[in-house]
């Protein structure tokens, strides 16, 4: 029933994108994912060219089926020694505590926005897929990547969004819901009171926009995907319900949190990077409080935290590690991504 339109929308026979997680996954959940007839993502968010190109190159050894690939495109803010002394001072208990000393580390955070240089190293492979989160880049760039045939899709966390990345072109429009794991892809507001679940979500952008919606946000089983295709979405993507995949990178303290009590209470927090995400509460969250007007804008805060993460987990501590979940892990099971996947589409004719 919907395999045509699934066909035209990702070029894969299930309506299903494994969302890209920056930090738990490379090319072999993409790979796993992709060959079982879904849509495997690489986020390339964190990534420098070398490693992109890379795992590109990984994907296409391993299967011809499609793949995508996701990019970040935020603005890059100024960052001072100042802004830099307010954090640290905001942090120096925990590092007196760790016994460790804060350096100030590389301006850029290891989050660079999508720029000219990763499009000169990706456009010999002609992607069939790119998926953005934080708006889009530039016209020219856009343009650009357009002009290769590729599908561009970005993600939207409010009807007006959707509007927006309708308006400037996109192939379809990922609706965001407040439940989904990771960052908020919000890019026309900072207030995120403007947030809403998928439900409302889905229900706002598809009687508003004509192009194909990818539901992301809270799905995480067989009866979640079905109930959002009747819906309206035409896929759905997911990435909470494939944290415990054999193929995925997910720590072995993160993999424990998701399986404990705690995964029942998560969070949006702008601790761990200066932009909100939503991640299982743990000391740090607790004790500055999810979302800090001290922290650094985006990507500048993981500069000192990571330090601390770092540190604490050799230590088997997870009180300082963003602990990325979505609100729904009722899905998570340690099986293979091949089997997540034909799981999620279990309950489809
Ligand atoms: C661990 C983790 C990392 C994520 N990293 C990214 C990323 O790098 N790029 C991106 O576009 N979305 C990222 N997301 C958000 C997902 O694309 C998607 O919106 C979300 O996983 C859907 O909700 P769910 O987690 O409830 O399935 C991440 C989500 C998680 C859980």
């Amino acid at each position: 029933m919907f395999t045509a339109k699934v066909k035209a929308l990702l070029g894969t026979e299930l309506p299903i994108i494994q969302a890209p997680m920056a930090g738990v996954q490379d090319a072999n959940l993409a790979i796993a994912v992709s060959k079982a007839g879904g849509l495997g993502s690489i986020p390339c968010g964190m990534l420098g060219i070398e490693a992109i190109v890379s795992d590109i190159i990984k994907v296409k050894a391993a299967t011809t089926e499609p793949y995508n690939l996701n990019f970040f495109c935020h603005q890059m803010p100024d960052y001072n020694q100042a802004q830099h002394d307010v954090w640290q001072n905001t942090l120096a208990k925990y590092f007196i505590e760790l016994g460790i000393s804060c350096e100030n580390g590389p301006n850029s955070a290891n989050r660079m926005p999508f720029n000219h240089d990763i499009a000169d190293a990706i456009e010999a492979f002609k992607p069939e897929f790119i998926s953005f989160h934080f708006g889009l880049p530039e016209q020219k760039l856009f343009d650009r990547i357009k002009s290769w045939g590729t599908k561009v899709v970005s993600s939207a966390t409010t009807l007006e969004e959707a509007l927006w990345l309708e308006a400037k072109g996109v192939d379809a429009i990922i609706a965001q819901g407040i439940e989904a794991g990771g960052h908020r892809g919000m890019f026309l507001t900072d207030d995120i009171t403007t947030q809403v679940g998928s439900m409302a979500l889905i229900s706002q952008i598809v009687k508003k926009v004509d192009i194909p919606i990818i539901a992301a946000g809270g799905i995480a089983d067989a009866q979640g995907v079905k109930a959002s295709l009747l819906m309206g979405a035409g896929a759905v993507q997911i990435g909470t319900a494939y944290l415990l995949c054999d193929e995925a990178n997910t720590s072995a303290l993160h993999r424990l949190a998701l399986k404990s009590e705690k995964a029942s209470h998560t969070a949006l927090t702008n601790l761990f990077s200066g932009k909100p995400a939503r991640g299982i509460v743990n000391r740090i969250m607790n004790e500055l409080g999810c979302m800090s007007a001290l922290a650094p804008s985006f990507p500048h805060a993981a500069i000192e935290i990571t330090q601390l993460r770092q540190y604490a987990e050799k230590q088997g501590l997870d009180g300082f590690s963003p602990l990325w979940s979505g609100q729904n892990t009722s899905g998570c099971l340690d099986i293979s991504a091949k089997e997540m996947t034909k799981l999620l589409v279990s309950q489809l004719e």
